[in-house]
């Protein structure tokens, strides 16, 4: 048993990675034909494009750059056309055969527009009908009328992951096409939120906001320690030299927009604002327990608690307790036995002035604590760190595969 357990967890992992191989990329499947630019451009900017590549069992409508212009000069909001466009996003699989075999000739099926909560009541509905001729219609829940849209051609079937096809004329929802509040995308009105405020006033105070709202461009989460878990952690705070404050702050962003499905299914290390390289990795992992996402340090677990905002590029939660990375709380580094770090490690970490001696502050009195950890890749990293380590594994990898 123990064996077929194993059998299957390594099967499990394999198959997470060959997902993350295999996964497919709507702007390159529409990129292939010019006439569907125009749509492909607003999946793109609109970011509905990420979401469609992270979906599985999905099927997307594309409709021509004659249809789209009909479309376009409505003269919608980006955040309107992105409700129209989630619209044509079935969250469901259809080829071409299911699609003209409907059963009883009619079926109805949810949208990303029904998915994003956006869509009131069923409006994110969609119906397609097998009408006479061999033809299929697609019908809008809220507009039983419009009868002009219908199935042309399939564009790409990777059953059962992902069915792009052509139809005729943009579905069109009243409600979708309703003028929509752009989100509140600014960084600093976002983190003045419930729940995030005491740690929002760090950042003011440290200057490592600056940090944060230039990385919204290229898409940023937030892990915001809760008022009372600031408060709690006050003391220590106040122990630490400015540069560490900052970096501290610092570890509690990863430089890129991550969807809570996204953390859901992305267990491992994550770099953070605070990383710079090898001397200083400021990572933590990401690991999933049952329903909950948990960030773990070797001195730290934190719990997600909440969804401030998750709105590409921004990604906002709250946690339950502040982070701490191993490079700054080295003495509070829970080992497999009671025999902890010893003393000095700490002392010799708090006397050091700023932080350009990280790397060497690694005494070999905390180094058995640091081997602590369920991470096989930690044991071969003796000094390089983990990050280095799977990339010297894929790398060899890679080098495998292509001298075989
Ligand atoms: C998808 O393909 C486009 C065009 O080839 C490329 O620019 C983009 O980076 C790709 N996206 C992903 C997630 O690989
Ligand atoms: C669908 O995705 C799975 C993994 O998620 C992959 O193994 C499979 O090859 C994909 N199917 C097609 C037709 O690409
Ligand atoms: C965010 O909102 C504040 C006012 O609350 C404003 O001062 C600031 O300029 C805004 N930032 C951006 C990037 O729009
Ligand atoms: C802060 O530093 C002082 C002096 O080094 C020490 O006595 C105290 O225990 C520290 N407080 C915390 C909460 O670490």
């Amino acid at each position: 048993m123990p064996t077929a357990t194993a059998i299957s967890i390594t099967f499990l992992f394999l198959l997470s990675i060959t997902a993350t191989v295999h996964s497919h990329n709507i702007t390159r499947i529409l990129a292939k034909d010019p006439q569907f630019s125009t749509f492909n451009h607003y999946l793109t900017i609109t970011h509905l494009a990420n979401e469609i590549n992270r979906r599985q069992t999905i099927t997307v409508c594309a409709v021509d750059n004659a249809a789209m212009s009909s479309l376009i000069a409505k003269g919608l909001s980006l955040q309107t056309m992105k409700n129209v466009l989630s619209l044509h996003v079935f969250a469901d699989y259809f080829g071409s055969k299911k699609l003209h075999q409907v059963t009883k000739g009619s079926t109805s099926t949810a949208t990303m527009y029904q998915a994003t909560g956006e869509a009131p009541g069923t409006t994110g509905y969609v119906h397609i009908t097998d009408v006479k001729g061999g033809k299929v219609r697609f019908t809008p829940e809220d507009n039983p009328s419009q009868t002009d849209s219908v199935y042309v051609k399939s564009i790409l079937e990777m059953p059962y992951n992902i069915s792009v096809i052509q139809i005729s004329s943009v579905l069109q929802s009243p409600e979708a096409e309703a003028p929509t509040a752009a989100p509140d995308l600014n960084l600093t009105n976002l983190l003045q939120r419930d729940g995030c405020k005491a740690f929002y006033d760090l950042l003011t105070t440290s200057g490592a906001i600056g940090t944060f709202l230039s990385s919204v461009e290229s898409g940023v989460t937030v892990l915001c320690p809760d008022d009372d878990a600031v408060a709690a952690f006050a003391p220590k705070y106040k122990n630490l030299t400015a540069s560490e404050k900052t970096s501290l702050l610092l570890y509690h962003g990863i430089p890129l927009y991550n969807s809570m499905g996204m953390l859901r299914s992305s267990n491992g290390l994550m770099n953070t604002l605070a990383t710079e390289g090898a001397k200083k990795k400021y990572d933590f992992t990401v690991q999933n327990d049952g329903n909950d996402v948990t960030l773990k340090t070797k001195v730290v677990t934190a719990t997600i608690t909440g969804t401030v905002v998750d709105e590409e590029p921004i990604a906002i939660y709250t946690i339950d307790k502040v982070l701490k990375p191993t490079e700054l709380f080295k003495g509070e580094v829970v080992a497999d036995e009671p025999a902890a770090a010893p003393k000095g490690a700490k002392k010799k970490k708090t006397t050091k002035k700023g932080d350009t001696s990280d790397g060497d502050a690694d005494a070999p009195g905390s180094e058995s604590s640091e081997d602590y950890g369920d991470d096989p890749a930690d044991q071969t990293a003796s000094g390089g760190g983990r990050l280095v380590a799977s990339v010297v594994v894929m790398g060899f990898w890679f080098s495998w595969s292509v001298l075989v």
